[in-house]
């Protein structure tokens, strides 16, 4: 689903003329959507979708194409609908983002942190696929104190769900109250996979926060709260 607009802009959008020409010619009935001839002022369009004709001439808009990075707070789904009501991630984004954008990958409800979100079907699968590995890096606050001999455990790979991890990063940032602050990069993105490996090892994840995927930082990007990507960000997945 394409961007929704008001039809002056649309024409606008298109190059055909300014906004306030297009509301002229609007009021002159030379603009069609749809096959259905527009005289007033105020109707909607979707990019991509509506036909909008001008002397009976198609005119069209390239639809933009949006990249952003999110920082879910606990408690928010990454799918677009929540079988059980539970508030998501477009929540977060849809008062200033009026195009239907889409999570890339998923992060756990009670995850936190870095979520990127595209209408960009390809651009998302580059991202996502496992050829391109890319790696992601985590804070887990862990119950207990993670051993050396665990954290080794952890670097080389542990069987999760039937089959060994591919070589994590891996180190103890603090040891606080009997728990652990770890930093874990991982190059998959397997189901629950950050919460497993330390299962697997004996230790439960008390929090979790995602910090990066690939060359996109969270940074100090406040809870709840989204930026663009920069173009650089964007090409950096398209060149891998
Ligand atoms: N690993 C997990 O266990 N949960 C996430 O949300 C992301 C990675």
């Amino acid at each position: 689903m394409g961007e929704i607009v008001r039809l002056q802009k649309y024409i606008a959008m298109s190059g055909a003329a300014s906004r306030r020409a297009a509301e002229q010619m609007i009021s002159d009935g030379r603009v069609a959507v749809n096959g259905k001839r527009i005289t007033e002022q105020g109707v909607k369009v979707e990019i991509g979708n509506d036909e909008v004709t001008l002397d009976g001439a198609v005119i069209k808009v390239a639809d933009k194409k949006i990249y952003i990075a999110l920082n879910k707070p606990e408690g928010y789904v990454t799918t677009v609908k929540d079988q059980f009501d539970r508030p998501t991630v477009m929540d977060l984004v849809s008062r200033e983002i009026h195009t239907r954008i889409f999570p890339v990958g998923r992060l756990d409800y009670e995850t936190e942190g870095l979520i990127l979100m595209t209408n960009d079907g390809d651009w998302a699968n580059m991202v996502s696929h496992p050829r391109f590995e890319s790696s992601k890096k985590y804070f887990a606050v862990i119950s207990g104190v993670l051993t050396i001999p665990e954290l080794n455990r952890l670097r080389r790979g542990v069987v999760i769900d039937g089959k060994k991890t591919s070589p994590a990063e891996c180190d103890i940032m603090e040891i606080d109250m009997g728990m652990t602050l770890v930093e874990i990069t991982i190059h998959e993105g397997r189901n629950r996979q950050v919460r497993k490996m330390f299962e697997a090892v004996g230790h439960k994840v008390k929090k979790l926060r995602r910090s990066r995927i690939g060359i996109i930082e969270l940074g100090n990007l406040p809870e709840g709260r989204w930026r663009y990507l920069t173009s650089s960000e964007v090409e950096y997945f398209r060149r891998k």
